[in-house]
């Protein structure tokens, strides 16, 4: 993708906008504010505490902010995180050094974190700490094979359902139905008509959540809780 423009969202942090999609990576009102709940309170703090070592999916690597937040909080909860994460157009690794995620979350360990997310490989797993394990692969979701039954959640952070329409249907859905252990959960930021019943047509089950700062709505998709 060519001419993408860096943002600064209304919460301070950055985000990415594409002019050829006429879409941002993130919400205007509040990039950081939109990963934290929409990803990390819906979805990684809806997991059962009990669990120490969870497998997580990302559609969409984008920036590397759902990453980020995710390696931070697999110290503080001292839970082993797998996180493998899907992405077909890595953002320029120029252009991501200039995001400002880690001074805006602020503390020590951010700033390295970052580095880290960006510089790792895209074919091999890679240990970023004792709690994480990132493998990145450089592929668009419908070209690659998932093993049913192996994830815990998935974070899918694709573009919107109108500019990306192709990655919302039933069928997308149903793969990652099938990716997703017995109890597994997926949740996203759209919570569009087609989007819900596209997912419940999948087999999901679906609960409306508040939205961040200007949406009113997002979603939790569970595979076998009601
Ligand atoms: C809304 S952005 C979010 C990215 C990221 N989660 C973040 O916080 O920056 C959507 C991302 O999905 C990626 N994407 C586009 N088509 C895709 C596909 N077919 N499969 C997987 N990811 C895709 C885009 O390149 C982009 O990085």
């Amino acid at each position: 993708m060519e001419n993408i423009i860096l943002k600064t969202t209304a919460d301070g942090s950055h985000t990415l906008f594409v002019p050829e999609l006429n879409e941002h990576y993130h919400s205007t009102n509040g990039a950081l504010q939109e990963s934290q709940l929409v990803f990390i309170e819906n979805g990684l703090h809806y997991l059962p505490e009990c669990l120490k070592e969870i497998n997580v999916l990302e559609v969409g690597f984008g920036t590397g902010l759902n990453a980020l937040l995710t390696v931070l909080e697999a110290k503080k909860q001292k839970q082993k995180i797998n996180y493998v994460a899907i992405e077909p157009r890595p953002v320029d690794p120029v252009l991501a050094a200039s995001l400002n995620y880690a001074s805006v979350i602020g503390g020590t360990e951010a700033a390295g974190y970052f580095k880290k997310l960006h510089a790792s490989a895209w074919s091999h797993p890679e240990f970023l700490s004792d709690y994480f394990i990132l493998s990145k692969i450089e592929a668009r979701l419908e070209d690659i094979s998932l093993k049913d039954n192996q994830f815990h959640l998935v974070y899918f952070d694709a573009f919107g359902p109108d500019v990306q329409p192709e990655l919302w249907t039933q069928e997308i859905f149903t793969i990652l139905f099938n990716c997703l252990k017995p109890e597994g959960v997926l949740v996203t930021y759209s919570c569009k008509g087609t989007v819900k019943r596209a997912l419940m047509a999948a087999g999901f089950t679906i609960e409306k959540l508040p939205g961040p700062a200007g949406k009113r709505e997002v979603l939790r998709a569970m595979k076998g809780r009601v």
